[in-house]
């Protein structure tokens, strides 16, 4: 099986700092890749500089083994490359229905046709479906900056999955979401995994949510790959425990 997903020598430094340095992996299809690493070790970098938010140094990155480095996220989109942001992307006075809406019309189009579309462009019913899956359909025709912050976490992350792609990439799911979410969201994932055969990239400080939801898991410490291996093996890697403890 040939990888959805590979990432060769990737590096981008700020000033003294090397945030990403030269980080190479693979992603295999249908496969949950979790991330994980102290504050600070390169993570959210490594995404921007996969995703054409920012330009990396050094490194190529194939998407079905095409390359697609330096592609904007826009492109990335239109190739089935979704993400969502370690910050809330939702707008809080629209409603959680045209957030979803709005999110897919990015994918389809222009900012223009984004502000002048249709209400619906015919979207609705695969919005509906995410709705329903994300168990907000209680609160789809309320703005969505009237709901809790778990709540909002959920549409940030449905928003990801409108356009239909193949390969996702989140930053943090449950940072700031309660236990009993946690586990909802980790449900939800599993089901879209299953359901629309789709790769997943998740960086979580979560342990217990990274170890149950992910086949293989990175470690990242300062900008470095540590490892990659099965849950069981980080788990059992005590240099990861002492990247942990800073030691
Ligand atoms: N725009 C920037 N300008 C300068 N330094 C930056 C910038 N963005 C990130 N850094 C630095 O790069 C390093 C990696 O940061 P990054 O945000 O990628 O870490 P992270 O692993 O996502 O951390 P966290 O788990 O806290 O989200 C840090 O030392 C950070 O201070
Ligand atoms: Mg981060």
């Amino acid at each position: 099986m040939k990888p959805i997903l590979s990432v060769k020598g990737l590096k981008k430094s700020y000033g003294a700092i090397q945030a990403v340095n030269d980080v190479s992996f693979d992603v295999m299809p249908g496969e949950i890749f979790g991330v994980i690493g102290p504050n600070g070790s390169g993570k959210t970098t490594m995404f921007n500089s996969m995703l054409g938010q920012i330009q990396a140094d050094a490194g190529q990155i194939f998407l079905n083994g095409e390359e697609i480095t330096n592609l904007k996220p826009q492109q990335l989109s239109m190739r089935g490359v979704g993400r969502t942001f370690q910050t809330l992307q939702v707008f809080g006075n629209m409603t959680v229905r045209d957030n979803l809406i709005v999110a897919a019309q990015e994918h389809h189009g222009t900012m223009l046709n984004r502000l002048f579309a249709a209400t619906d462009s015919g979207l609705g019913p695969q919005a509906d479906a995410l709705i329903e899956m994300f168990n907000i359909a209680h609160v789809s025709r309320k703005p969505a900056g009237a709901l809790s912050y778990g709540q909002q976490k959920l549409v940030d992350i449905a928003m990801a999955f409108m356009s239909e792609p193949s390969l996702v990439l989140l930053d943090e799911p449950c940072a700031g979401v309660n236990p009993l979410l946690v586990v909802g969201i980790s449900r939800m994932l599993k089901e879209l995994n299953q359901q629309r055969k789709s790769s997943f990239i998740v960086i979580e400080h979560n342990m217990d949510f990274v170890m149950s939801l992910c086949q293989r898991v990175m470690v990242m410490v300062e900008g470095e790959v540590m490892m990659i291996g099965t849950p069981a093996e980080v788990r059992a890697n005590k240099r990861v425990l002492d990247a942990y403890l800073g030691s």
